[in-house]
């Protein structure tokens, strides 16, 4: 089969390089790719975003399977293209995709089939916004209804500040469309965990459970980011709690889709918080997480491009349980000085093969780009370097030993990766 990943991150990169071990899999095509991925698949300088072109890419090539990664293409509708052409490919249609796109259409379906959630209220007039938020009382969490680049959500601790997240919404449209709505709910109190499943709407097969690090410095302090590390399994989520989670959280909205007309395809992503009163809904997402894939795809042992496919061809039902390796997973994400915020680019990655030589080590590159024989810095993630170890702590250490042979001017990394399994 010739498959093409769409997307540039860690994410993708994990995505290739278990795709290239299929034994379904001829070749990999990756648009746009990174500097690493170009050394596993062949990458096509089309944008993730550019759905015209793509499709062109993949009649031209008579690619078998397309896998999006990223949640702006599947918001904007390319798996209906896609279908529309005959393509197969790998992720929910434009209306399933509101499960990300639209916080509102999602908060909405989970009240309205019992999917436990924060309680919250929709508005698009800031004077209602702020009186609903007086009343009720902080902490809240103020959210954008639309896609914002992972910058739509506040959590407010005082009502000043809840108030000037609704007028940075409602009032000065700082997130364009995407905030012409906004939802203010309460704020959640506890451990977060990401359950990923794949389903074709009529079965779901639950991935390894993970847990991602998503403030920037140790000990969850400074601004969030589109996450600092991960590891998989959470210990916190055990066998009777992941039952919890599925029969909750995940029937639930996947019933309730189907009962609204929606088929979901492809992969479902429940970010769960565990409060003390059971686990409950923080978001979903209706893509593999970055960098949670990072840490869930090196312990599959399960052919992905067979689940994928079956997904994809509503045949599910068919494949036998996933086998995964018991060993746990570590993946320490090393960043550009200053990210989230502002940072520079092209700063020279070395020791990368050097970190590679460890045992049960990949390295997976999200923000970078190869110059001749260079490898160069250019994005805030740059890279998610990723272990396995016989236990958590071995892993810790794996991980930590690879990321002490790489450096680039301003690397910043978190050094506390998974010590809440210990
Ligand atoms: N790890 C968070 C996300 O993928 O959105």
């Amino acid at each position: 089969m010739k498959i093409l990943v769409i997307g540039s991150g860690g994410r993708e990169h994990a995505l290739v390089w278990k795709i290239k071990q299929s034994k379904l899999c001829d070749k990999v095509f990756c648009a746009p790719g990174n500097g690493g991925i170009a050394l596993d698949a062949e990458c096509i300088d089309i944008k993730a975003e550019d759905i015209p072109r793509l499709l062109e890419f993949a009649k031209k090539e008579k690619i078998d399977l397309t896998v999006v990664g990223p949640e702006v293409p599947l918001s904007a509708g390319i798996v209906d293209e896609f279908e529309k052409n005959k393509l197969k490919v790998f992720g929910p249609n434009k209306q399933a995709a509101q499960m990300e796109g639209s916080k509102v259409f999602s908060k909405q379906l989970m009240a309205k089939y019992k999917v436990p959630t924060a309680a919250f209220k929709v508005f698009d007039n800031a004077d209602e916004a702020k009186k609903y938020i007086r009343a009720r009382g902080v902490p809240c969490v103020v959210k954008a209804d639309g896609l914002a680049a992972g910058k739509g959500v506040v959590v407010a601790k005082t009502v000043g500040e809840a108030e000037k997240a609704v007028d940075l919404m409602l009032t000065q449209k700082a997130f364009g469309d995407a905030g012409n709505r906004i939802i203010v709910e309460d704020c959640l109190e506890g451990q977060e965990a990401s359950i990923l499943v794949i389903t074709d709407s009529k079965e779901v097969i639950a991935l390894a459970s993970a847990q991602d690090h998503k403030r920037v410095f140790d000990n969850d302090q400074g601004p969030n980011t589109g996450g600092m590390g991960v590891y998989s399994p959470a210990p916190v989520v055990t066998r009777e709690l992941l039952k919890e989670i599925l029969d909750k959280v995940v029937y639930r909205t996947i019933d309730g889709l189907v009962k609204e007309g929606i088929t979901y395809k492809g992969v479902l992503y429940a970010g769960i918080i565990i409060t003390k009163n059971g686990p409950m809904t923080l978001e979903f997402n209706v893509r593999f997480g970055d960098p949670e894939t990072q840490a869930i795809l090196p312990r599959l042992k399960s052919d992905l491009v067979e689940v994928m496919l079956a997904a994809t061809e509503a045949k599910l039902s068919r494949l036998r349980a996933l086998e995964w390796d018991e060993r746990p997973c570590v993946c320490v994400v090393c960043a550009s000085k200053g990210y989230p915020g502002e940072y520079k680019k092209g700063k020279e990655i070395f020791g990368l093969d050097e970190a590679a030589k460890i045992k049960d080590v990949v390295v997976f590159h999200a923000g970078t780009k190869k110059q001749g024989d260079k490898i160069l810095t250019s994005g805030g993630r740059v890279l998610g370097v990723t272990a396995l170890g016989a236990t958590i702590k071995d892993a810790i250490n794996n991980a930590y030993q690879a990321v002490g042979k790489i450096s680039f001017d301003g690397m910043h990394y978190r050094k506390d990766i998974g010590k809440r399994a210990l």
